[in-house]
């Protein structure tokens, strides 16, 4: 069980509210939210900063990261370029927690084009209370990990 309780968040100019919104949630529950913005509704570009919080989750020093773009997508597509990183992009809730038991994912990304406050923050709790069931799931996740050497 790890004891790195931080979590990045980031989205593009689309998602803030909702983004502020997760961050305000997932710290009612005892994580540490790492909010890297953007902070304003001008618009930007999503691969910048699906890419800055997957450096932080990378790194170890955020143990999860939360990104959304109007779909989920693309700032997921700049998320999974960085090594180490397995990100999924999830409207249900069992996307959200098979991406964590059977993938290992350790970033999530949602569409605020696509899910609601309320199905977002379900997605959310999903990904953060499943546990990554190891055994053959292990062996699978190790062969995504060679594909980045
Ligand atoms: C921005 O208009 C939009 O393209 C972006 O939020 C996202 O949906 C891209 O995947």
């Amino acid at each position: 069980m790890t004891t790195n309780k931080r979590i990045v968040l980031s989205s593009d100019h689309a998602a803030i509210e909702l983004r502020q919104a997760i961050a305000t949630h997932i710290a009612a529950q005892g994580w540490e939210p790492v909010d890297i913005g953007p902070v304003t509704t001008e618009s930007t570009h999503y691969p910048m900063h699906g890419h800055a919080a997957a450096k932080l989750v990378a790194s170890g020093d955020c143990r999860f990261g939360i990104i959304l773009c109007g779909t989920g997508q693309g700032i997921m597509m700049a998320a999974n370029k960085v090594t180490g990183i397995r990100c999924g992009v999830c409207s249900d809730t069992f996307s959200a927690r098979m991406i964590r038991q059977h993938n290992d994912a350790n970033m999530l990304s949602i569409g605020v084009r696509v899910v609601g406050e309320g199905l977002a923050l379900d997605i959310v709790d999903a990904f953060l209370t499943a546990q990554f069931e190891g055994g053959r799931h292990a062996t699978r996740v190790e062969m995504i990990e060679t594909l980045d050497q």
